[in-house]
């Protein structure tokens, strides 16, 4: 696949998220075994990473969706609003809430106050990509983690710069000359 022209730089292949997957998979897959998690993907970023993700778990498992918003553009508002909640019941449910990408933390922090409210069994964090140096809060304890990256602005695999490049199936560095127009 040719590289986009607005992409600087292809940080994650195609290819390498495929077999992350996998391995994430396996690993999700015995940590909950005789469990039935519930997956809570937040839209829209997480959801090709989620997709290929759940072709990999082998333990009974049920998906659900949920809308935050808390970007404009390319830097966080620190502002986060629950648009879209959960159809499911979550009392006594063990919860992996799936997300494309953590910078600040702040999105996944908020959702997570908000929800372990709900009487849940447990909850853990599914990432597609990690930018450790944008962290603003602690003790997210993310516990999978597909890729760790430098703290760049990157679209693709549903990674968004506003509502463009989700459908790029490759994780990229987006070229500075896009938003600094
Ligand atoms: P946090 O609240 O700062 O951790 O940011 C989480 C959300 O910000 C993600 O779900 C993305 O929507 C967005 N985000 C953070 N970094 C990037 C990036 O490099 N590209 C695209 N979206 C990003």
């Amino acid at each position: 696949m040719l590289m986009h022209k607005d992409v600087e730089e292809i940080l994650v292949s195609q290819e390498q998220i495929a077999s992350k997957c996998q391995e994430l998979g396996k690993q999700i897959s015995a940590d909950y075994e005789g469990k039935t998690p519930i997956f809570i993907s937040l839209l829209k970023g997480s959801i090709p990473f989620c997709a290929e993700l759940v072709k990999n778990i082998e333990c009974p498992m049920e998906m659900d969706f949920i809308d935050v918003s808390s970007y404009n553009g390319v830097s966080s508002t620190g502002k986060v609003t629950i648009k879209k909640d959960v159809s499911s019941d979550l009392t006594g449910r063990h919860i992996i809430f799936v997300e494309d990408i953590i910078d600040t933390g702040l999105t996944l922090s908020e959702v997570i106050k908000y929800y372990k409210n709900k009487n849940i069994a447990s909850y853990e964090i599914v990432a597609l990509i990690d930018k450790p140096e944008g962290r603003k809060v602690e003790g997210l304890n993310q516990k999978y983690i597909g890729f760790n990256i430098p703290n760049k602005f990157v679209v693709g695999y549903g990674l968004d710069y506003n509502e463009l490049y989700r459908n790029l199936p490759y994780v990229g560095v987006l070229k500075r000359s896009v938003y600094e127009k």
